[in-house]
């Protein structure tokens, strides 16, 4: 008697097991999508190290770069041929003057512009405390090692009805002059609507700045892919509620 209780408790503890395990396999099964590199996430949470370089980054063609950038450009690849596609796109639709004015950036070079913005903000509210500047900072610039632009999967666009002096991000005025820019542009109209159909998000949507942790960025857009971004598209999400995090 007591050899076949002992005997049925090990077999629904066996049974038990089994399921847990079957549902495990199954949960990572249904994760499976998400390890596609083209959704990686990088946010304030989720962080890049200091010497994450991608590898398989190209130099941007130069009629695909704002005229002002000195420097050469560099996406990754599909990234690249993505944006290539999608500004051949507006200028079919008679949008000819969109470029890339920021790509893929090393950890040095985001720090550089954290610190920049930092001085320009301290020197903007002489009155700032040094943790005041840093807190405001963050609502629009990345701490080096959280920016996706260090991916190499993202661009900042850029259109000539806009002024270059207007790439100014900071708190001078209460919009940021940069948004306000590109967001009445017609370019953006477009974005709005085919964006997606290249494969690029808008990043940083205006009614989400709760969940992304930054101030709406009407120019920043980042690669997923055609078929992420138009789930991503017709949801009305951020990529971080599409990968659940
Ligand atoms: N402006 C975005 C958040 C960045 O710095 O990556
Ligand atoms: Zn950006």
């Amino acid at each position: 008697m007591k050899f076949k209780l002992i005997a049925l408790l090990l077999a629904i503890a066996s049974l038990f097991l089994f399921l847990s395990l079957v549902a495990c396999e199954e949960e990572s099964n249904d994760d499976e999508w998400k390890n596609d590199m083209y959704l990686v996430l990088v946010n304030k949470t989720n962080t890049v190290g200091a010497d994450h370089i991608p590898n398989n980054l190209v130099d941007v063609d130069k009629k695909y770069v704002a005229a002002h950038k000195k420097d050469t450009i560099q996406l990754e690849k599909t990234t690249a041929e993505a944006v290539a596609l999608m500004i051949d796109a507006m200028k079919a639709d008679g949008i000819d003057n969109v470029t890339v004015t920021s790509a893929y950036r090393t950890y040095e070079y985001q720090e550089f512009l954290f610190n920049k913005y930092i001085a320009q903000e301290k020197a903007d509210h002489p009155t700032w405390s040094d943790a005041e500047a840093r807190d405001f900072v963050l609502t629009y610039s990345a701490y080096p090692g959280t920016s996706e632009h260090q991916t190499g999967l993202c661009v900042d666009l850029w259109t000539t009805e806009m002024e270059p002096g207007l790439y100014n991000y900071g708190s001078e005025t209460p919009n940021n002059p940069y948004d306000k820019g590109f967001a009445e542009t017609e370019a953006f109209v477009w974005l709005q609507k085919n964006a997606h159909k290249y494969g690029f998000i808008l990043r940083f949507p205006e009614d989400k700045t709760e969940i992304t942790g930054y101030s709406y960025e009407s120019w920043h857009y980042r690669y997923v892919g055609i078929e992420h971004a138009t789930k991503i598209y017709e949801k009305g999400i951020t990529l971080e509620e599409y990968l659940g995090k």
